[in-house]
Formats: C-alpha cells, sequence, structure tokens
C-alpha cells in the first residue's frame, strides 16, 4: 500500500505585542517583514511557507547533533498580530495550527496577552513551547556563532546570572499557571515539560534551535495527524484589492484544491458559493505567487472568485472546496456545518451596540471582549462602517442610548457614508484601547442620564415645622422645619398627614443662602406662598411631599436609586395615600 502523503504542519507564531513574532520569522525566512510593517505592528494573520530542504541547509550541524530528521515537506508558518484572538483561526475540529510558537521577551516576561495566548492554546490543545526572545539586550550579552545552550556558558558570570534570573521568573510564571517549564536541552520527554527555547531575532542566536525543536516535536508526535486530509479545506485570510481587481489570500490547511472546485465558504447569514477564477500558489519564502493548476495543503494560495451577485466573502471565514458534480448535494448537506463554525462568533443579541471589524478573527476578539465587559451586539459585520450600521444603531436610541454605538476595530466609516451625529462612534487599530475609550463614555454617559432621571424626580421627603420658627405668617408664609426622613427639594408640593394638599414650597435657605435641596436632620426656612402659619399649617405640624401618580410611578421605576430614608419617607406617603384610597394600583 502506498503511504499516505504527509502535508506540512502549520505552526502559529503567537505572544504579547511587539515580543519579536515578526522578527523570529524574518530571522527564519531572511526577511525584512517586521521592518515594514506600518507603527512596526502586525496587523493582519500572514503565512509564510518554509521548505525542509531551506532548513536542512540552514541546521545542517544542528540537526546531525540532535539526530532529528525531517520528514515533513517544510512548514506553514503563520504570523498573528499581538491580541491574543487572533491565534484562533477555527476550522473543523478547532484551531488550524498543528504547533505554536509563544514567544515571550525574556526581558519583559509573561505579559496580559502571553497569558490570554496560552488559554486560548490550551484550550485548543494545541501543543506549543516557547521562544524566550531579546536574549541580546540581557546585559554584558556576547553573541557567538553557535548554539545557545553553548553560548549561555561563555557569558560573564553577571550575564549567566542575569539570564537564569529572567528564565527562572518566567518558568516559575509558568508553574503558577500549570505549566512544568525548562531549557528545551533539559528535556527528554515533550510530552510532559514545556520547552524554552531561549533566542534573539537580531543576532540570529537560538533561530535554528528554534527550527530544531519544531522539526523534533514534528516528527515525534505529529506524524498522525499530518497525514494528508481527502477533504480541501481552509480559511480566507485576506481581501486584497488591487487595481479593481479583488483577490483573496487564503491558507489551505489540509486536502488538495484544484482549479476546476467550488468552494463553500461560511458567512454571516448563509455559506456563499464560489467559482474559481484563478488560482495562485504561494512560493516559498515569501517571494509571491504563481499560477498553479492545484495546491496542496499545507500552503497557502491566492485566488480570484466568482461569487454570487450581493453576497461577500469575508477575511477570516472558513471554507471547505466540492468537485462541480457533486456541488448541489454536498453544499445542501454541509451548509448547517459551515454556518455552527461561525455561529458562536456571528450569534447576535436582541439589544446591544453595533460591531464591525476587518476580519472575522477581529471580529471575534472584538465581540468577545465586549460580551465579557457584559455588552450585548445587536449587529456585527467585516468591513468599513456603513450606512446600514447608522440605521441600525439608531434603532437603539430610544430604548437604550448607551446601547446606541458603533465599535469599528481596524476599519472606518465608509467613504461616501453620512455620519449619524446622534450616534456614537468608536473607532481604533488597537483592540483595548478601543474598549476602554468606549467603556469609559458609557460610564460617563451612564451617570449622566441617571443624573437626568434623577433631576426629574419628585423625591418624597416628611418635614415637620419647628416650634418658635415661624418668621413670617403669610405672602409668602417662611418658618423653619426639619427634614424627618427623604429629600426635600425646592418647588414640590407638601400635604398633611390627611393627605391634603396644602401648599408649595417656593423657595428654601440655609444660613441666609438659598438651596435647592435638604436631607434628613438638615433644619431651613422654607417659604409658602399660599397659606397663612398657624391656620392651614401649624407649628409641630408633620408634612409629607404631594406625590402625583406620575410621580410615584417615577420613583418606583428608579426605587434603586432612593435612600433608605427616601424609602422610609415613600412608604408613609403611600401609607396616607392609601387611607384617602388613591391606591394608584399599589
Ligand atoms: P506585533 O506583531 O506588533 O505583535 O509585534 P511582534 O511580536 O511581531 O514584534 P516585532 O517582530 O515587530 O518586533 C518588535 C520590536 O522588537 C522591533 O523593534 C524589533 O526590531 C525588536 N526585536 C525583535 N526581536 C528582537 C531581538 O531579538 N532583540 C532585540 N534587541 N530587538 C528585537
Ligand atoms: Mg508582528
Amino acid at each position: 500500500m502506498a503511504q499516505a502523503k504527509i502535508r506540512q504542519p502549520i505552526v502559529t507564531v503567537a505572544g504579547h505585542v511587539d515580543h519579536g513574532k515578526t522578527s523570529i520569522l524574518d530571522a527564519i525566512r531572511q526577511t525584512k517583514v517586521a521592518e515594514k510593517e506600518a507603527g512596526a505592528i502586525t496587523q493582519k494573520i500572514s503565512f509564510s511557507i518554509v521548505p525542509k530542504e531551506f532548513i536542512e541547509k540552514k541546521c545542517q550541524a544542528l540537526l546531525k547533533k540532535f539526530n532529528i530528521s525531517i520528514n515533513v515537506p517544510g512548514f506553514l508558518f503563520i504570523d498573528t498580530p499581538g491580541h491574543a484572538a487572533f491565534t484562533n483561526l477555527r476550522q473543523r475540529g478547532g484551531n488550524i495550527a498543528d504547533l505554536a510558537i509563544l514567544v515571550i521577551d525574556i526581558n519583559e516576561g509573561i505579559k496580559e496577552q502571553t497569558r490570554e495566548t496560552i488559554e486560548i492554546l490550551k484550550k485548543n490543545k494545541t501543543p506549543f513551547f516557547v521562544a524566550l526572545n531579546k536574549i541580546d539586550k540581557i546585559t554584558g550579552w556576547k553573541s557567538y556563532d553557535k548554539p545557545v545552550f553553548e553560548s549561555i556558558n561563555l557569558q560573564q558570570e553577571y550575564t549567566i546570572s542575569e539570564f537564569h534570573n529572567k528564565a527562572l521568573n518566567i518558568i516559575t510564571t509558568l508553574s503558577i499557571i500549570g505549566f512544568e517549564a525548562d531549557f528545551y536541552w533539559q528535556i527528554s520527554d515533550f510530552t510532559k515539560k514545556l520547552a524554552l527555547v531561549p533566542c534573539s531575532a537580531k543576532t540570529q542566536e537560538g533561530i535554528d534551535e528554534i527550527l530544531i525543536v519544531i522539526a523534533g516535536l514534528a516528527q515525534k508526535y505529529l506524524a498522525k495527524q499530518l497525514a494528508l486530509g481527502k477533504e480541501a479545506k481552509g480559511n480566507v485570510l485576506e481581501v486584497v484589492k488591487e487595481r479593481g481587481i479583488t483577490y483573496y489570500d487564503c491558507i489551505l490547511c489540509d486536502g488538495e484544491l484544484s482549479k476546476n472546485d467550488l468552494l463553500l465558504i461560511a458567512s454571516f447569514e448563509q455559506p456563499i458559493v464560489a467559482r474559481i477564477r484563478g488560482l495562485f500558489e504561494a512560493l516559498p519564502l515569501n517571494k509571491g505567487f504563481k499560477a498553479s493548476d492545484k495546491v496542496t495543503a499545507a500552503t497557502g494560495f491566492r485566488v480570484l472568485l466568482t461569487i454570487p451577485e450581493s453576497s461577500a466573502v469575508y477575511a477570516g471565514m472558513p471554507f471547505i472546496a466540492f468537485k462541480e458534480e457533486e456541488a448541489e448535494e454536498a453544499v445542501e448537506s454541509r451548509k448547517e456545518e459551515m454556518m455552527q463554525l461561525v455561529q458562536d462568533i456571528t450569534r447576535t443579541d436582541k439589544t446591544g451596540v453595533i460591531a464591525k471589524a476587518e476580519s472575522l478573527g477581529s471580529l471575534e476578539a472584538l465581540v468577545k471582549l465586549l460580551r465579557s465587559s457584559g455588552i450585548g451586539v445587536r449587529s456585527m459585520g467585516i468591513g468599513d462602517i456603513t450606512k446600514a450600521d447608522f440605521v441600525n444603531a439608531r434603532a437603539m436610541l430610544q430604548e437604550n442610548p448607551l446601547d446606541a454605538v458603533i465599535l469599528g476595530f481596524n476599519v472606518g466609516i465608509g467613504e461616501a457614508v453620512e455620519v449619524d451625529k446622534d450616534i456614537k462612534v468608536f473607532t481604533h487599530n488597537i483592540i483595548y484601547r478601543l474598549i476602554e475609550e468606549f467603556l469609559a463614555w458609557r460610564e460617563e454617559k451612564r451617570i449622566e442620564l441617571e443624573r437626568k432621571k434623577l433631576a426629574e424626580l419628585v423625591f418624597p421627603a416628611k418635614i415637620k415645622v419647628l416650634r418658635g420658627m415661624v418668621f413670617r405668617q403669610s405672602k409668602p408664609a417662611i418658618c423653619g422645619i426639619k427634614v424627618l426622613e427623604g429629600t426635600l427639594k425646592r418647588g414640590v408640593a407638601l400635604m398633611n398627614a390627611d393627605g391634603e394638599r396644602v401648599c408649595s414650597i417656593k423657595s428654601m435657605q440655609s444660613e441666609g443662602k438659598a438651596i435647592e435641596e435638604a436631607k434628613r436632620n438638615d433644619e431651613v426656612a422654607i417659604a409658602m406662598p399660599e397659606i397663612t402659619l398657624g391656620r392651614q399649617v401649624k407649628e409641630d405640624e408633620i408634612l409629607y411631599t404631594d406625590l402625583s401618580e406620575d410621580d410615584y410611578k417615577k420613583l418606583k421605576q428608579n426605587e434603586s436609586l432612593l435612600t433608605a430614608t427616601e424609602l422610609q419617607a415613600l412608604k408613609e406617603i403611600i401609607e396616607i395615600k392609601r387611607r384617602k384610597k388613591l391606591t394608584w394600583g399599589i
């Protein structure tokens, strides 16, 4: 029996922003991608192929030394931005990565996104090892053309000591998270311990050792999983628009894809059936693409597609391929499954904000972060903010102004789109900033709205007219009172203990100054134009805020905003109203 074809393993490079993921790949490929990136930040997931022959030549001595042979056709590396959520390119069976390199700057240690990446790798059961990058920044580090496990011993004592201290810090944190880690040269069983490979993308030290560890792990632990599958499947990585032509850059995770195949691509509502018009295979080491009839996993490729009118293919979406003759049946039977792959991202909530991002991966990150902050997502999409997004957000304005918001992660407002000034728009290319700014605004707005609500409320109060404190009998009557319960506001109507309205408070004073409100136990002077003191209202008399049914309903709705003493005053007022048979449906 012919031996099953082995595909290239997919190796993702993940970790905290700026710890050197792209630079490590540059050091492997001998390229300078990191330098060319806008703002030196990786914004998108990208791939590169590193063939077996290239590694064999580059790492000849080490392969021999460790007795490792490369029994895969090469590796497909995936570079990810420094946001943990991007490590997650989903396909049937979970994440597409066979292996991951977690990059940690040895000088910085384990950061927030390092932890998040570890969580995702753990959840997806992706085997990984750690590249301890930037060892050249350790005080006094001298670079040698030798493997790191040898050159470390050639350093000055203080350098060795700093190196071990920094590594030990990381090892300790990893052990707290649940991983027993050690330098790769001290590990005999890689399934039991997490390997650490100290390296420097700058001096290239340790880079060959990274390749050796990948080759070793692939040889030992991935053999079965790398048998080339029958079904061609993968993910769209990027939608590229060049001179009016739209290409789709994709990765093929498994199987073989021919240019006559059809693609079933997941989307928001229904999967899309696309016909391939042009197929181009990615060349090794980021050297572009060449026209091809067939591509074999794992690899990157570029396609020109014919898609149904009014539908769009979005970055990040998974696809599967079919032969023309089986398409009809296959599409019908696989639709559900394709949708399920993206369902937990694309599911929307009844209320909430509008989320937009440039790819499914970034949208997933955004939606997850919003939901973990307790914020619903009512509508979402990939691409720039559109008129429909504004219309959608406007629908929330009445119900909850805090949700009349559009968040754009790494996207902007589409060109010709008229901005609706009532809708708050947040855009940012750093996801945490975006969420931070939005949450800060939301909190501010919430308080503002609550204050507004409070201002509209007639607060309940119980007061007592103080003996010997009548300053003026009438027109207006002015006397001293004490607030016994609740909050007394200027302007409210007052009733007596029999529930009869007696007057309203025209103004209030405390220590000679006009005031708007008085709290429990405050003693203040009030002016009442409608009465004569001693007649309708007497010394020592107890008075209450006279609430209308509408005031009462509003207070009930906002009960959580009332203090204990206000609730007490309200209780007594209700009692009086009840006695007067004014039950307001209580
Ligand atoms: P994001 O993609 O934005 O998450 O960053 P990244 O992890 O890909 O980091 P990148 O490779 O862009 O490197 C970030 C910075 O660190 C750049 O200025 C690099 O030149 C620098 N850098 C990367 N590796 C090393 C290293 O080994 N030594 C030193 N001294 N600097 C390094
Ligand atoms: Mg990068």
